[in-house]
């Protein structure tokens, strides 16, 4: 058994994917589970208000693995990081997700107080066949994000065998997420290799047209991911505060609109060789002001007034990106059409997101603020496939190794 992906990386032209991301890897049904010790290393990193979890899909996308990791007998020890903690701070504790995960499991999922150290040994040693333990956030300790040795050693001496299933967390080289591999023997989980299934079938093998959409704020922080899919896409579609540096790029007088000064030679020098491919917004709705009560106009997106910004995208615009997703047979989307956690500015992303749930075609949502947005709009379940990586798909998406990925075996 291995990740899919691997599949037909190889064959495919992931000229950009070195090795490590192209071998295939081991995963959990590779594994010999029964009374032995398994670390898994999750991405448990949850939105949190007080002690209240406002989007759990990053533990219910867990479940897979954990289950059957248990049903075969394992004794299941979960990790994961929680926030970005200096030192123990209760805040960041996990008690909200053991609580939530002893739900969704339907038994208690115990917490022990520490990650390493005696208090999460003993807790290790009271486990059982097919007993679950969430040890207490690994970035309690400074030592998880400089992958330091000693403290990866620590990790896996709780442990025969390391499980990574944090697709989330894979781009970071942290103890919990990449040191241990070389210490345990690593597979992936299920949630991994679902990930790379959907995201790498997407870059390597997609049925066509292929239409990727790409929004959110700022052009620097898509320029590799611009790279790498105008060769692979039938079109790209763009929108969001980073089609207004294209906007400026074709000449166009953009008031007060989000601008990439750094990358207007970068998005002309994009427009030239690749324009026929790029679908940007005709036109646009702006305001004065981003406030849930602000007034707003449309307006031609090559007329927006001095004193304006625009803020998502126009009725037009939208309906003729709905068209080209309506046609495609795979649409890959990262980033927001407009400020659409405010109610004026929201239609244009709820309007695109509605389009995949309404198109046949296989629909993939990046993680981060577009899989957010799916969720704002009760859109998740319609999709395909929605990342549970927000910068770990967008470094996937930019052809980048996943470290957490590369350090598993060899299958
Ligand atoms: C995420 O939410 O993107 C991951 O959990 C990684 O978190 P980090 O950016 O704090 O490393």
């Amino acid at each position: 058994m291995f990740i899919f992906f691997a599949e037909f990386s190889a064959s495919l032209g992931f000229g950009k994917l070195n090795d490590a991301m192209a071998t295939p890897k081991k995963t959990v049904r590779d594994l010999q589970a029964r009374g032995k010790r398994v670390l898994v290393r999750c991405d448990f990193n949850v939105p949190l208000e007080g002690s209240t979890i406002t989007d759990d899909r990053r533990i219910r996308e867990a479940l897979p693995t954990i289950r059957h990791l248990a049903e075969a007998g394992a004794r299941v020890i979960l990790c994961s990081h929680l926030g970005r903690p200096k030192g123990v701070t209760p805040e960041f504790s996990l008690a909200p997700v053991a609580a939530r995960l002893g739900e969704l499991l339907g038994k208690p999922v115990n917490l022990a107080p520490d990650c390493v150290g005696p208090t999460a040994k003993a807790a290790v040693e009271a486990l059982g066949d097919g007993e679950v333990l969430l040890l207490e956030n690994v970035r309690f300790h400074p030592e998880e994000e400089k992958n330091d040795p000693v403290f990866a050693a620590e990790l896996a001496a709780l442990a025969e065998l390391y499980v990574n299933d944090a697709f989330g967390t894979a781009h970071r080289a942290h103890a919990s997420t990449e040191g241990v591999a070389h210490i345990l023997p690593g597979v992936s989980g299920f949630l991994i290799e679902k990930e790379l299934k959907y995201l790498g079938e997407a870059l390597g093998n997609p049925g066509r047209p292929f239409v990727g959409i790409l929004g959110g704020a700022k052009v620097k922080d898509k320029i590799t991911v611009i790279d790498e899919l105008l060769p692979k896409v039938d079109h790209l579609i763009i929108g969001g505060g980073m089609a207004f540096t294209f906007l400026k790029a074709k000449g166009y007088e953009i008031g007060k609109s989000l601008l990439d000064e750094s990358n207007i030679e970068y998005a002309a020098k994009v427009l030239a060789e690749s324009g026929d491919k790029i679908l940007l917004p005709t036109d646009t709705v702006i305001t004065t002001e981003l406030t849930d009560t602000a007034t707003t106009q449309v307006v031609a997106s090559d007329a927006i007034p001095a004193d304006h910004m625009g803020a998502d995208i126009g009725p037009a615009t939208l309906a003729r990106f709905r068209e080209v997703i309506l046609a495609a047979k795979t649409v890959l989307w990262n980033g927001p059409m407009g400020v659409f956690e405010m109610t004026p500015f929201e239609a244009g992303t709820r309007g695109v997101a509605q389009a995949m749930a309404d198109s046949e075609a296989i629909t993939i949502v990046g993680g981060g603020d577009s899989a957010a947005a799916v969720d704002q709009f009760g859109l998740s379940d319609e999709m395909t496939h929605v990342s549970t990586g927000g910068g770990a798909s967008l470094e996937f998406l930019e052809g980048k190794v996943l470290p957490g990925i590369a350090a598993l075996q060899d299958a």
